[in-house]
């Protein structure tokens, strides 16, 4: 059965912004930029990642490719520290951690955020202790019985985007999350 979803006026309005401020920056760089053909679809996409244990693991659609943070490392032998304002769930700053620099990344979204943290224990912390916790975890699915909640603040553009049973969902998953990391 089809589901029709109201998206609302203002989310347009929003894109249209996007849209002109992109136009703008593409204008003010337009003598800057330059085509390269090495970087089409398929090395530019997180689909890339799918052969590539670890950056794989979790399905991020807005995610980089982990080739293509080394493709960028190298081209351009970056040897100092990497920033990532816009770290999603941290490709750049795993790979170029892989590849021995520094790297420090900025997430707005904390459930992006709480997954670089995921990757980092993974790699740094003891991974018998974590997989029996996890397994646990997914055992008991605490969060799909009756319970307290953790309210959460929304970004303008995560208002309504999901049903109120996600929404609760959420908010039953990260107290319990809470209760156990206390
Ligand atoms: C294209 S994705 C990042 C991909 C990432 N650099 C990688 O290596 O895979 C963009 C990310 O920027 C985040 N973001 C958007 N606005 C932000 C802001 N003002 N401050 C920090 N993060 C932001 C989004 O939540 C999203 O996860």
């Amino acid at each position: 059965m089809a589901t029709m979803i109201q998206i609302p006026a203002r989310h347009f309005e929003m894109l249209d912004r996007i849209k002109a401020a992109d136009d703008d920056l593409t204008e003010r760089f337009r003598e800057k930029m330059q085509v390269n053909d090495r970087l089409d679809r398929t090395l530019v996409s997180f689909q890339a990642n799918k052969g590539e244990v670890g950056h794989r693991w979790c399905k991020y659609r807005e995610g980089f490719s982990a080739e293509l943070i080394r493709y960028i490392i190298e081209e351009t032998r970056l040897t100092g520290p990497v920033l990532d304002p816009f770290a999603g769930s941290g490709t750049a700053l795993f790979v170029a951690a892989e590849m021995g620099l520094d790297a420090i990344g900025v997430e707005l979204l904390p459930c992006s955020a709480e997954i670089i943290q995921m990757r980092h224990a993974l790699l740094h912390e003891d991974k018998i202790a974590l997989a029996s916790g996890i397994r646990t975890a997914a055992e008991k699915r605490a969060w799909m019985k009756p319970g307290k909640e953790c309210k959460f603040s929304h970004l303008q553009i995560t208002v309504g985007a999901f049903p109120a049973e996600t929404e609760r969902l959420l908010g039953r998953y990260l107290f319990e999350a809470a209760q156990t990391s206390a």
